[in-house]
């Protein structure tokens, strides 16, 4: 049975209970990160935490637990579910409040702090030579102007991700202005003329984890790459496009709105890529 954190005590998932007056429920009043475990270890740990702080910041919501606190939760938590291959969920709330209110509860509100885990499956990258790749279709970015925050206000990306789904497509690339901007719940990268291509880190996207675990590896490793805007011309035109995140890590998109992009296989810079990410992987997890 899978074992959650709520609030200073581990309990069997099943079992975790919070108020209907709790801020994230009535308002998504919350923020939340999502961190890969591989073979019990959490990957970029670190870095997960730095953005866990910046997201509480931005929100202004006192931090629930010392930075040096995180990692012993959520060591114990990976413990006590077995270890292995997880996907660690982490989501702080503004707590629960005695009436519903816009406006924060009073100051000493206790935040509500929940963890869970859940089985990851196999990523792409890691057997490249025989992934497929997915469809994306493209879809208008109808979120808000604080897309750089982690909020567990989600309804924009559901309803974009679901459009996809419903498409028989794995993800929903927004546009805005005439530019890309990123996946549903991915970055983007294109690769154009031999150079990885990302939107830059702004108010529109999310700064991924994993996007920034790729630029690292293209510049460690003499990948041409930028940061730099995407228009909606250079992604249709693009000799590769790929979707990261910290639970697909890097995913070939072979066809865009139905069409094919190239021969409709995973690039060779993405096989690059991939391998780069997965030995990255093995050797900061022991694998
Ligand atoms: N989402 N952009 C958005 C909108 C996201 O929701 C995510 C991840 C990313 C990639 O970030 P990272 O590489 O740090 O995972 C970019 C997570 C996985 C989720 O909501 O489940």
């Amino acid at each position: 049975m899978s074992v959650a954190y709520l609030n200073g005590t581990f309990l069997p998932l099943a079992e975790a209970r919070i108020s209907p007056m709790d801020r994230g429920f009535l308002f998504a009043d919350g923020i939340y990160e999502v961190i890969p475990v591989y073979s019990g270890t959490p990957f970029r740990l670190d870095e997960h935490l730095t953005r866990l702080e910046r997201s509480l910041a931005e929100i202004q919501l006192p931090a629930p637990l010392a930075r040096a606190d995180w990692p012993a939760l959520i060591d114990t938590l990976i413990s006590k579910n077995g270890g292995g291959n997880l996907s660690l969920y982490l989501q702080i709330t503004r707590g629960t409040a005695a009436v519903r209110d816009h406006a924060f509860p009073p100051p000493g509100t206790p935040p509500t702090v929940f963890a869970m885990v859940s089985p990851m499956s196999a990523p792409a990258a890691d057997s490249p030579d025989t992934t497929p790749g997915v469809a994306a279709i493209t879809v208008q970015d109808i979120r808000w102007l604080r897309c750089d925050i982690k909020s567990v206000s989600l309804l924009p990306n559901i309803l974009m991700r679901q459009q996809a789904v419903g498409a028989g497509a794995a993800e929903a690339i927004m546009l805005r202005d005439g530019h890309a901007s990123e996946g549903a719940a991915s970055n983007l990268f294109i690769v154009q003329h031999g150079t990885v291509i990302t939107p830059p880190k702004d108010q529109w996207i999310l700064g991924g984890i994993t996007r920034d675990l790729v630029l690292e590896l293209c510049a460690e490793h003499n990948v041409p790459h930028q940061e730099g805007p995407v228009s909606e011309a250079a992604l249709r035109g693009a000799d590769e496009i790929w979707i990261t995140s910290s639970t697909r890590e890097i995913v070939p998109v072979v066809t865009l709105d139905g069409q094919p992009l190239g021969d409709g296989r995973p690039g060779p810079v993405w096989h690059r890529v991939a391998r780069l990410y997965v030995d990255f992987k093995r050797r900061l997890c022991g694998l």
